[in-house]
């Protein structure tokens, strides 16, 4: 689907916002995240010529502009998405679509995983895991485990599988090793889409190779 020259226009100035506000976001959500997940996206979108990939690419780059796990308020980047869309005129229509697909992007416990959304919202969804695995995901659990001091990794702290939502926001005893374990392992089953699937395959791998070469390392075996 070729854009329309307006919508790029819109495209274009939210890169140029978000650029801007998340150049500083140290918990895994700033800029760069947001272009990985808009780039997988339309990756993801070549193999889906029936979805609107103006609202995936919106979609996409605004689906972390308020973390629900920080704010409190489970629609907070929803209501901010619109705020920002509606001086661009944007239509209530898009905005809307937009709105319900960020508000359901976000992992939020095993125990939540696999809701019914749009062909756009499994892309954007899909994007968005992709960017927690592999040698990205690896940094991005390590950069948010100094972020929050969690510590490395406690032996005889066992992960806590399916988890609800209210547990995995409240789960701060754990370790960023038992994250792997509790999130990023999980992934690979939980995506939509075909064409993401077989990205993840290899970066599920990847991880995989990291936690039994840290094991052997942890135990002066490697
Ligand atoms: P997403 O952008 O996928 O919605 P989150 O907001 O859940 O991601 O988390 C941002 C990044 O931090 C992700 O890469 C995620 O795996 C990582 N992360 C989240 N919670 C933890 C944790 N408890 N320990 C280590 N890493 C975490
Ligand atoms: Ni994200």
């Amino acid at each position: 689907m070729e854009l329309q020259a307006q919508q790029q226009e819109v495209i274009q100035k939210t890169v140029d916002f978000l650029k801007q506000k998340f150049e500083k976001e140290p918990s895994g959500h700033e800029w760069w995240h947001l272009y990985r997940v808009w780039q997988n996206a339309k990756h993801i979108g070549k193999s889906y010529p029936q979805a609107n990939m103006y609202i995936v690419q919106l979609a996409a780059l605004l689906h972390d502009i308020a973390d629900w796990k920080f704010s409190g308020d489970f629609y907070a980047s929803s209501k901010a998405a619109a705020e920002w869309l509606r001086p661009l005129n944007v239509s209530e229509e898009v905005i809307s679509e937009i709105g319900v697909i960020i508000d359901n992007v976000s992992f939020k416990g095993a125990a939540e995983a696999k809701m019914k959304v749009s062909i756009e919202g499994q892309i954007v969804q899909d994007a968005d895991r992709l960017d927690a695995l592999g040698a990205i995901g690896i940094s991005r659990a390590l950069t948010y485990g100094g972020y929050k001091q969690i510590p490395l990794y406690v032996p005889d702290k066992k992960p806590k599988l399916n988890m609800s939502m209210a547990e995995y926001k409240n789960h701060t005893d754990g370790s960023t090793i038992n994250h792997f374990y509790e999130k990023l392992l999980l992934l690979k089953d939980l995506l939509h889409t075909d064409a993401a699937r077989s990205i993840a395959e290899a970066r599920h791998k990847y991880m995989q190779g990291f936690l039994d070469q840290f094991f052997k390392e942890w135990e002066g075996k490697a």
